[in-house]
């Protein structure tokens, strides 16, 4: 008996010095240790404009699986579309001893501060996606070719309208977003021959049917049409325009339409105010950022394409850009994008068209999303 009581204790006794980490009296307990194949901190920091939209839930994602199998950890904040709270984002980040800065704007000019404060602190400041304007305080650039997705979104639009006279309705992005001129400027490109050639008539900008016979805008004057078609980036303001355009147009400004919609929250807003209207028999409507939503929109014939930005290859890009500087290296360029300030060095990737004749191959068999995530999928 007296054996195992003493057994019991020695039990007890030894547990409590394996929970106790095995230390003796009066030394430090030992460092937690990192799991094997952790490499660490990665000493950047990433933020993010908003949890509110699928686009950049994608990209905290793809990040995440990206660190991880890199072994890296890293912090990834949220904005929520507040220039202050992205301000405050940065110092937390440059207070905790970050050397690269990962940042995706919500307003480009607004988040020159943050990149200047960074770089005061010495620390490698990479644009991610969106560029910063209006500072020097920028060493990179890691983006998609945002006028060639306007392109692709203008061409969709172009390839389905045979005959002339069809109704157009344009919409933006957000005027602090300069993605959004990109876009518009790469869809002017070439929506602006078709509309000149008749084959498409402007039903919602007055500011847009003033500058019709323009190859080529300036900045002021897409400032102008943008001003007039916005979306914000917000579904809602989205869907409110949408709907205030079907009440002003007459009914010979409906029937079969064409939609410029800027990406796929927007698209989706748009769509659905389109779908209700009885005067409308058909709708196209373009999209960009292969929402899983707007994915099934597809499949489900409610939108007509979307342009898939494969948000791994922009984060490995980004993810190389740190490790360069990290190295003391500079990243590999290709292109440079004025930010009126400074010629910021980039490596813009390629973008894919996707509609319902190609989505199971670009977004399925590609690996981007397992077919699981849809139904009526063939
Ligand atoms: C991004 C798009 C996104 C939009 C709204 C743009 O800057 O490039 O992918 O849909 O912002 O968040």
């Amino acid at each position: 008996m007296k054996k195992i009581i003493w057994s019991l204790v020695s039990i007890l006794i030894l547990t409590s010095l394996v929970l106790a980490g095995c230390t003796a009296p009066g030394e430090a307990p030992a460092a937690p240790q990192a799991p094997a194949g952790d490499g660490g901190e990665l000493a950047v920091g990433i933020v993010l404009p908003t949890k509110d939209e699928p686009r950049w839930i994608q990209d905290e994602t793809r990040f995440k699986d990206a660190l991880s199998e890199a072994g890296y950890s890293v912090e990834i904040l949220f904005s929520q579309g507040d220039p202050a709270k992205e301000k405050q984002n940065v110092e937390t980040l440059i207070s905790k001893g970050i050397k690269v800065l990962v940042i995706c704007p919500h307003d480009g000019t607004a988040a020159a501060a943050s990149a200047e404060a960074a770089r005061a602190a010495g620390v490698k400041v990479v644009s991610y996606d969106r560029l910063i304007l209006d500072t020097e305080a920028v060493d990179y650039y890691v983006t998609f070719d945002s006028v060639a997705v306007g392109a692709a979104q203008a061409q969709y639009l172009v390839d389905h309208a045979t005959g002339s006279g069809h109704p157009l309705y344009l919409y933006a992005g957000a005027s602090s977003d300069n993605n959004a001129f990109l876009f518009f400027e790469g869809a002017w490109n070439v929506l602006q021959p078709k509309i000149a050639d008749g084959t498409f008539v402007i039903k919602n900008s007055a500011e847009a049917v003033a500058l019709q016979d323009k190859a080529t805008l300036t900045r002021d004057e897409m400032g102008k049409i943008l001003g007039q078609v916005t979306t914000n980036w917000d579904f809602n303001v989205a869907k409110n325009l949408a709907e205030a355009n079907l009440t002003a147009a007459a009914a010979e400004d409906k029937g079969e339409v064409f939609i410029l919609a800027p990406n796929d929250g927007t698209a989706r807003a748009i769509a659905d105010a389109f779908a209700v209207d009885t005067a409308v028999t058909k709708y196209w409507v373009t999209g960009q950022d292969a929402e899983k939503a707007s994915v099934q929109y597809i499949i489900d014939g409610k939108q007509s394409m979307t342009v898939l930005k494969d948000v791994r290859t922009l984060v490995s890009d980004a993810i190389k850009a740190a490790v360069a500087f990290l190295d003391g290296k500079v990243p590999e360029q290709t292109h440079t994008y004025n930010n009126n300030v400074v010629d910021v060095p980039a490596k813009p990737s390629a973008v894919v068209t996707v509609d319902a004749t190609n989505v199971k191959e670009a977004i399925v068999d590609s690996g981007y999303y397992p077919a699981s995530d849809f139904t009526g999928l063939k």
